[in-house]
């Protein structure tokens, strides 16, 4: 029994619940997604948007996976299990959601310590596409670099909740923020920042297609880290002196700071150097490394970048990774040390597949995809939105707000103070819109 305990763990602060949580939220989701997503989609109407998400239904599911974490003490599959054994699947849907994302997600923090070597002996010079392109298709360099941050991840896991998610994220954390804030500072003073500025959070509301509210759903799901049974996960070794209303509304504030200041940092630079601000990975491993090349001292703010990237990554990948690892732990009564080594030899399976579908496998198409997309849709497009409108709809009509709500407030304990705006938004606005973004996902239904 005692040594089933050990190997569960407990946080030994709030502070530590809230930055390992926050440190899951904030990720590659905030750095690159979010800050091309604004651009493209008419800046600052989607932020707005993207704000009103967050508020209405990112805080409701987080706090309702947190709160069935704290309830049941257990991993994502065996919570709803407990409590209703029809749902247990919903859990199962979320382990694998997981374990998929952390299949690509290796190979991206691969690419970071890559970039972060480059930039020790001075960055990239000559055709940045060229650099990056002729990197991701060699056959082996790239799956080294992955494994170098999967075995960090897994280290991290090994030791622990309280003694290596907590001890890692509260440094990596804060750490982040200040070189978040120390790039920002550089960009934003850059001559001709103005006109990334311009581009970012200038409103045009004529670009806010349902398109674009579809889109800025889908990164709140990714980038507060919901649907998947992490929150479940961080929440079960919470201890129920916790007050989770506060943690529900701290974190994604984190998160959106986060992805806010990432946009600060990366497009007025961009636009500075006259650059067009690339989509998706081009804009973190092609457009930037151009721009820190013409910038002065730009080795140096190009290293603190990706340093910052990385920490974001990496106490993202251990939530990814401890979300699996408490399943086996809590099911299977594995070892710490057995479930984290075997599950992170079975993800690097999967990040040895994605990587290669960046050159050697380019033209191995599963369903029109190749195997690093085909991971992201079934995680993105699938399984997180039928996770959280699944959530939804069990804590409103199965387990019952009224569970929740003794759950959340210690019976009493403490005041749950948005009590019935979170009833309305669990029960009616949250799973409504996340079931129009599924649909829409899924081509059901098209805007
Ligand atoms: N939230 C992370 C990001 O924005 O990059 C990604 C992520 C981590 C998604 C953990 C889901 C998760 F459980």
């Amino acid at each position: 029994m005692e040594k089933e305990k050990k190997d569960r763990g407990q946080w030994a602060s709030s502070l530590g619940f809230i930055m390992a949580t926050a440190g899951s939220a904030i990720g590659l989701g905030n750095l690159w997604k979010f800050p091309y997503l604004a651009g493209q989609n008419g800046g600052g109407a989607f932020v707005i948007v993207y704000i009103l998400i967050v508020i209405f239904v990112g805080f409701t599911i987080m706090l309702g996976e947190i709160t069935l974490g704290r309830s049941t003490g257990l991993n994502a599959l065996g919570a709803y299990r407990k409590l209703n054994k029809k749902f247990a699947w919903v859990g199962g849907a979320g382990i694998l959601a997981a374990f998929t994302i952390l299949g690509y997600y290796n190979a991206v923090g691969g690419w970071v310590i890559k970039y972060i070597v480059q930039f020790v002996t001075g960055g990239v010079s000559g055709d940045s596409a060229v650099f990056f392109g002729e990197f991701i298709s060699s056959p082996i360099e790239p799956i080294i670099w992955a494994l170098v941050f999967a075995l960090a991840t897994a280290f991290i896991v090994w030791k622990g909740i309280s003694g290596g998610i907590e001890k890692y994220s509260k440094v990596l954390m804060p750490a982040l923020f200040v070189l978040l804030i120390v790039v920002v500072i550089r960009s934003v003073t850059l001559p001709g920042a103005g006109a990334g500025l311009e581009y970012y959070l200038k409103p045009d509301f004529s670009k806010l297609t349902p398109a674009a509210i579809v889109a800025a759903l889908g990164q709140v799901f990714f980038s507060l880290s919901l649907g998947m049974g992490c929150m479940i996960t961080y929440g079960s070794y919470l201890s129920k002196d916790e007050n989770i209303e506060k943690d529900a509304f701290i974190v994604p504030l984190m998160d959106t700071s986060a992805a806010l200041l990432a946009g600060f940092a990366i497009l007025p630079a961009v636009f500075a150097f006259g650059f067009e601000p690339g989509v998706g990975p081009s804009l973190m491993f092609i457009t930037l490394p151009s721009v820190f090349a013409a910038m002065p001292l730009g080795a140096v703010f190009g290293l603190l970048f990706f340093i910052l990237v990385l920490f974001a990554a990496i106490t993202s990948s251990i939530s990814l990774l401890e979300v699996c690892t408490a399943y086996f732990i809590d099911e299977f009564k594995w070892s710490r040390t057995k479930a984290t080594v075997v599950l992170a030899c079975a993800i690097f399976v999967l990040t040895i597949l994605s990587s290669l579908a960046m050159g050697p496998m380019a033209n191995v198409l599963i369903f029109g995809k190749n195997f690093f997309d085909l991971l992201d849709f079934i995680a993105s497009n699938i399984l997180l939105p039928v996770g959280g409108l699944m959530m939804c709809i069990f804590i409103g009509y199965f387990w019952g707000i009224d569970n929740a709500v003794a759950e959340i407030s210690q019976n009493g304990k403490y005041a749950f103070r948005l009590k019935g705006f979170w009833t309305v938004l669990v029960k009616y606005i949250a799973p409504i819109a996340v079931g129009i973004v599924f649909l829409n996902m899924l081509g059901i239904i098209k805007f």
